[in-house]
């Protein structure tokens, strides 16, 4: 596994934290050139000094994926630095919480243009490299991203867009070499639900959910490597996750209710 993504230029988005963090500190232990794209640029900062420590060729981009500019800025200077770039892994995504009737629309679009733009955005201008390299373009999703989730209304629709430009994207390049994955995780700890939305456009701040019983990000960030090392199309993660696919398929109605109670269960839940 080292040998394969040894000074392969990989640029991760929403690197800061969480499974996007857990996947560039991987990528560096296996010898990759890291670039690392957040708004944060402090905590990119610190972590450009951590792994530098460790020996690994990094730097970081402050970007806002939802931004055009700003993803265009982060492949070109990934280009200027490295003149390759071998994976794209569109992670950087927030979440919500809010039932529909009582959203503000400005939350929906937002989470539409981290979510699905900003992928649309890094893709886009790092596509042509990417070809070139016969490389992999990966879309981190979500279980909400094949099925609808009551309370996650802008989460779900923006995935499920992530999950039509992936898949599209994968068919039209059948031909090229170019590796299209998409990457599915079950629920895992991090700060996605502190930083999600509510109704009206400010943080959560506190998850309502167990995050200790989570799956940790640094299970996403080996599945993922081993998936671009197998050249994987989809890769489900967690029972609930691999359970979910599967009652989609054969039992979409009883997930329709599955999903309800769960997520009325809640703290906090907008619904009962
Ligand atoms: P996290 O909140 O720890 O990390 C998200 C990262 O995206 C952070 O670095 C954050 O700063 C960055 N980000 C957010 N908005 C951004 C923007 N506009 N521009 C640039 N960066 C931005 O959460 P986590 O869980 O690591 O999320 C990573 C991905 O995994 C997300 O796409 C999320 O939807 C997905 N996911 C997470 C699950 C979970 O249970 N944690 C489950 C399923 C999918």
């Amino acid at each position: 596994m080292k040998y394969l993504f040894k000074n392969k230029v990989a640029i991760v988005t929403g690197s800061s934290s969480g499974i996007g963090l857990a996947t560039a500190r991987l990528l560096a232990e296996k010898g990759a050139k890291v670039v690392l794209a957040a708004r944060n640029k402090e905590k990119l900062d610190e972590i450009v000094k951590e792994l530098k420590e460790n020996g690994t060729n990094v730097f970081a981009v402050k970007t806002d994926v939802s931004s055009e500019q700003d993803c265009k800025n982060l492949i070109e200077e990934t280009v200027n630095h490295y003149k390759a770039i071998d994976i794209l892994i569109n992670n950087a995504g927030i979440s919500m919480r809010a039932l529909f009737k009582d959203v503000d629309l400005g939350v929906i679009r937002t989470l539409m243009e981290v979510n699905f733009f900003g992928t649309v955005y890094c893709t886009k201008y790092a596509l042509p490299y990417l070809m070139e390299a016969k490389g992999s373009v990966i879309g981190v999703s979500s279980v909400a991203g094949f099925h609808g989730m009551p309370g996650r209304i802008g989460y779900s629709a923006s995935k499920h867009a992530m999950h039509g430009f992936m898949n599209s994207l994968r068919i039209e390049n059948l031909k090229t070499g170019l590796h299209v994955m998409l990457v599915i995780p079950g629920f895992t700890a991090s700060n996605v639900r502190k930083s999600a939305l509510v109704a009206d456009g400010s943080v959560q701040c506190e998850s309502p959910r167990k995050e200790g019983k989570m799956m940790m990000p640094e299970e996403v960030a080996k599945a993922i490597l081993k998936g671009i090392r197998r050249k994987k199309k989809k890769v489900l993660l967690t029972f609930l996750g691999k359970g979910s696919a599967i009652m989609q398929k054969w039992y979409p109605s009883y997930l329709d209710w599955l999903f309800y109670y769960h997520l009325a269960k809640e703290p906090d839940s907008p619904f009962e």
